[in-house]
């Protein structure tokens, strides 16, 4: 089999780490470096991709014989991104006795990423962990970047910690297995890069947008290596979010995140990727609405997200007041009125203060008509 690889360096001040791209990397086992040393490894990964990659996983890593391989397998969904699963995982480390020095493997989407960064952020006061991510979501953002988070009734993401992994193995072939409406949800995040910040690459998606959902080998090599190269210079700069970089990431997410957390994390009927689809677009049509995102670039960004099949209606089971409601208790907002991330162009985007709510109430209604 052809290997088509590629090495992204990323480098912070105390913590640089390796990113492996390319498809078909795992079928061979030179890079699972940071394994060769260690007595005990800890898999964790959920049922379905056990199911599907366990066995391939476990043959690449040919561990040596007195190493100790433990596999947790968890539920999978959004809705055990919770604090039940971290306890039922510390639960199964503290029983087998794993040391500080084990280290643990993140195999699967962003879920498990995020739960498995989280566990590994504070287990022992922190203990190593590598992410092999097989999905487009947590390939193109999650899996980089060392943010993670559980959810809580109340809020997404709003337990979590910044911990880096200290390896990350992107196969780009496990992409091939996803379900559609799972590829879709990773289409979201790509097109949020471009509309925050390449308008080239938002013109590139919109040109290759065909190849793109054929998962033409090359072409989604090319997608995951720009968005990550396009992710990792902004955190570079940025890491704990403390600037005014960063934060420009979530594009869409405040309104995502309202609807993920109305609709109680159940992924029959929102994903994370669909909810960020719409946030985008809600996002898009206030900023046309105060006259900041030109006309053209709306038609442009919603032509684009409808002939790549993504959620454009608002979701018919949320209720518009709960959800208000839930945005506003979001970090960025004071005094009752909203603080949001908007385009300001196809490329550009910025932080605008003190929106009223109507303003959304607007959008959702634009959102809403067939
Ligand atoms: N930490 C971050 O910076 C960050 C960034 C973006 C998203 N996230 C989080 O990521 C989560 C969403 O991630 P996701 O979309 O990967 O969801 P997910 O982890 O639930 O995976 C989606 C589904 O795909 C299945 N799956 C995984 N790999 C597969 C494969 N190769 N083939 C077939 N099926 C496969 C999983 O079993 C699951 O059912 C959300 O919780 C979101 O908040 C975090
Ligand atoms: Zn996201």
């Amino acid at each position: 089999m052809k290997i088509i690889e590629e090495k992204v360096e990323i480098k912070f001040k105390k913590d640089d780490y390796l990113i492996h791209i390319g498809y078909g990397i795992l079928d061979s086992l030179k890079y699972c470096l940071h394994l060769k040393d260690k007595k005990h490894v800890v898999i964790i990964t959920d049922s379905l991709v056990y199911s599907l990659f366990y066995r391939l996983i476990r043959a690449s890593f040919s561990l040596k014989s007195d190493v100790k391989l433990y596999k947790i397998i968890l539920n999978n969904g959004e809705k055990y991104k919770s604090i039940k699963t971290v306890e039922i995982i510390f639960e199964f480390l503290l029983k087998n006795n794993i040391p500080r020095d084990a280290i643990l493997v993140a195999l699967g989407g962003g879920v498990v990423g995020d739960i498995v960064g989280f566990v590994s952020s504070c287990y022992k006061r922190g203990i190593k962990f590598i992410q092999i991510p097989t999905t487009l979501v947590s390939q193109v953002d999650s899996s980089v970047g060392g943010k993670n988070g559980i959810n809580f009734s109340t809020g997404k993401n709003v337990i979590g910690t910044f911990h880096n992994p200290i390896h990350v193995l992107i196969d780009t072939k496990f992409i091939e297995t996803l379900s559609k409406r799972d590829f879709l949800s990773g289409i979201s995040e790509v097109i949020k890069y471009g509309i925050i910040l390449d308008r080239n690459f938002f013109f590139w998606i919109k040109k290759n947008f065909r190849k793109i959902l054929e998962i033409e080998k090359n072409t989604l090599n090319k997608v995951v290596k720009k968005c990550l190269r396009l992710k990792i210079k902004v955190i570079s700069n940025d890491f704990k979010e403390t600037k005014k970089n960063r934060i420009l990431l979530n594009l869409g997410h405040t309104f995502a995140h309202a609807i993920e957390t109305d609709l109680q994390y159940n992924n029959y009927e929102i994903l994370h990727g669909e909810a960020v689809s719409i946030g985008i677009l809600l996002a898009s049509k206030i900023s046309e609405l105060i006259g900041e995102l030109g006309s053209t670039d709306m038609k442009n960004i919603l032509d684009l997200f409808k002939s790549m099949n993504l959620l454009t209606k608002f979701p018919r089971k949320v209720s518009i007041n709960r959800f208000i409601y839930i945005m506003k208790q979001d970090k960025k907002n004071i005094n009752g009125k909203l603080n949001l991330i908007l385009p300001k162009k196809i490329g550009k985007a910025g932080i605008f203060t003190s929106l009223n709510d109507s303003l959304v109430r607007e959008a959702i209604h634009f959102f809403q008509i067939d």
